[in-house]
């Protein structure tokens, strides 16, 4: 199911006469409105030079941490790692920032441009343990491809 949307994720990267924003917005809506356990999609971006991630391009609800600083949550951690996180069970974590209570699962992998870790998609579940190594393949596809438009 996941493959089946690599070339839609490749036909709106291609779209140029959209803003980058805009296409990040629709690969967000593409994911989240075809894969039945991915409730909240969103991009985070290393916020200059600060040591922190800003919320980019997301969709699902709206959520208060739009600025999370390195070593925080989930995402923080992945800031400094530069390593997938999957989460089977959020409640297991110590180290995690809730969005939503109706979330159960999460996986974060990291962007990178030039070998860099400049940001990451962040995906959160309402379904419990459902992340597998396809899941991770497939994000890293999008995010290889994402770097090239950045
Ligand atoms: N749960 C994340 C915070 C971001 S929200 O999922 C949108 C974390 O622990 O870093």
């Amino acid at each position: 199911m996941l493959d089946s949307l690599r070339p839609q994720v490749l036909s709106i990267l291609n779209e140029k006469s959209k803003s980058v924003d805009t296409r990040l917005g629709e690969i967000c809506e593409l994911l989240k409105s075809n894969v039945p356990y991915y409730d909240w999609v969103g991009f985070y971006f290393k916020n200059g030079d600060k040591h922190e991630l800003k919320l980019g391009p997301y969709a699902g609800a709206p959520t208060d941490h739009t600025i999370i600083p390195f070593g925080k949550g989930i995402c923080g951690q992945v800031a400094l790692s530069n390593q997938n996180f999957v989460v089977p069970d959020v409640s297991a974590q110590d180290n995690y920032i809730a969005c939503s209570i109706t979330v159960k699962a999460e996986i974060v992998v990291p962007l990178f441009v030039n070998g860099e870790n400049v940001g990451q998609i962040d995906i959160d579940s309402n379904t419990p343990d459902p992340f597998s190594e396809v899941d991770e393949r497939f994000l890293e596809f999008i995010n290889q491809e994402v770097a090239k438009i950045l």
